[in-house]
């Protein structure tokens, strides 16, 4: 079986590096040329733990090819994955253009019966859409929908070991069926973990868990909030709710909002699909409001400390990736709080492990990027800590003190509510912790 990955981003390339991995033969294709390059290179455009050691391991091998002629790719496949981008309109709604470009591709240029994919977030209605846009084609195009929940900073152990693969397909296509049952035998080996259902409900399905945890999250915001009113703290909130079997302690984490390229998108998209069918989803529409709120949350306590305002302050800034362990930046909510900074006419130190090069392309020299991490506080007037990164959960307080102008820690994430900082002479502030 031949697979080709058409879209080699964030899902793309894990997806086909990991087939490759279980021993398909895959061919990687985008019209990215600087990705292709670099891929080509031996060089992986994104962090991603472990997928470095895959993606050479399957070059060598001879199992993990990449190209920018996408039509050539189609042409030698029999299943083609798309795993392009689906960004939000101004409306709410997903961008499909590139979804469609790539299933016109297939409708010109498959030459034999052929599986097609929907991997990207597509919102319900998008198979059929892709049904019609292949009817032409010369040979059968079989559409099936297998949306991806893989999580970036996890990505490879999520796709190689996943809660579930869901496959919206029709119930009497057994060409599709059996393709598909094939490529995920290697990773259900220990219990079967393929969810069958109708393309819509697959389709759905994507949509509705990313806004169920994003509704989670939310949530706990606003709790954290209301634990700030009535002198209650997240945590002891959090730690009583999660224990509960029915509940569970998952995503109940408050902070600065979530961001990344899929919460955000999903649940404006999801909202929009209701509406486009005459109802409204009220608590997604409502989860989106939160989180544009929350987004500005450590901003606003930052603001509280300086009664003159933030012109001419010098604020570090902890974290940029939308989460540990990827270079992501996409919609993260550190992007909220240096964009208000720099309205504001603050000066803006950055520093993230990873997503440095992202920074450098978005802000150019508007943000001092330092190297290391307690760069970022020498002589600041505060330090924001947005991404719980391994490296500055315990860093040290002492040093900090001494770098920074004025002692102000804003804890963006509570990692650090802990460690009697007030009593060490910061002036300290979590989300909704009543520690340090
Ligand atoms: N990033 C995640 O964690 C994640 C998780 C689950 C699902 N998804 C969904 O997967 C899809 C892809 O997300 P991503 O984060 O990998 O995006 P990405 O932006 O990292 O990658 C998309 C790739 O598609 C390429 N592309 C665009 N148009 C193309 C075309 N016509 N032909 C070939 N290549 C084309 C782009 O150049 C880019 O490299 C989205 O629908 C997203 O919602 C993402």
């Amino acid at each position: 079986m031949k697979l080709c990955m058409v879209g080699t981003g964030y899902v793309g390339l894990v997806s086909g590096a990991c087939f490759a991995e279980t021993g398909q033969d895959v061919i990687c294709a985008d019209v990215d040329e600087d990705k292709i390059a670099a891929l080509n290179a031996g060089r992986i455009p994104i962090f991603e733990p472990g997928l470095d050691a895959i993606v050479s391991r399957c070059v060598a091998g001879g199992r993990l090819r990449f190209t920018t002629d996408v039509a050539a790719a189609v042409r030698e496949a029999t299943a083609v994955f798309i795993a392009v981008g689906t960004p939000p309109r101004a409306d709410g709604g997903a961008d499909l253009a590139a979804v469609d470009a790539v299933a016109q591709v297939v409708a010109e240029h498959a030459e034999r019966e052929v599986v097609l994919v929907l991997k990207s977030t597509v919102p319900v209605g998008t198979n059929a859409r892709v049904r019609r846009l292949v009817r032409e084609a010369r040979h059968r195009v079989h559409v099936v929908s297998n949306p991806e929940f893989l999580k970036e900073g996890d990505a490879v152990s999520d796709f190689l070991r996943p809660d579930r693969v869901v496959i919206g397909c029709d119930e009497d296509d057994t060409f599709a069926h059996e393709m598909m049952s094939r490529l995920y035998h290697p990773v259900c080996l220990d219990r079967d973990r393929m969810v069958w259902m109708d393309p819509a409900s697959a389709e759905l399905t994507k949509y509705v868990a990313n806004t169920m945890l994003a509704m989670r999250i939310s949530f706990m915001n606003e709790v954290a909030l209301l634990c700030e009113r009535v002198g209650a703290d997240v945590h002891a909130v959090r730690f009583g709710v999660g224990s509960d079997a029915r509940i569970g302690a998952k995503f109940l984490y408050a902070g600065p909002g979530y961001g990344g390229s899929c919460f955000p998108k999903d649940v404006k998209a999801l909202v929009h699909t209701a509406r486009e069918h005459g109802m409204e989803l009220e608590l997604a529409a409502t989860t989106d409001r939160v989180n544009d709120r929350q987004k500005g949350v450590v901003f606003r306590k930052l603001r509280q400390h300086f009664e003159d305002g933030l012109r001419a302050k010098r604020v570090g800034v902890w974290g940029v990736s939308f989460k540990p362990r990827t270079d992501d930046i996409r919609d993260s909510s550190s992007l909220t709080l240096i964009d208000a900074l720099l309205a504001e006419g603050a000066e803006v130190l950055a520093h993230d492990p990873e997503a440095g090069a992202h920074v450098r392309d978005r802000y150019g020299d508007r943000v001092t990027l330092v190297e290391d991490a307690y760069e970022a506080a020498r002589d600041a007037d505060a330090l924001c800590l947005m991404t719980e990164w391994r490296e500055y959960q315990n860093p040290s307080f002492e040093r900090l003190a001494e770098l920074m102008r004025r002692p102000v820690l804003i804890d963006g994430r509570n990692i650090w509510s802990s460690y009697g900082l007030r009593a060490m002479g910061f002036a300290y502030d979590g989300i909704g912790v009543r520690g340090s």
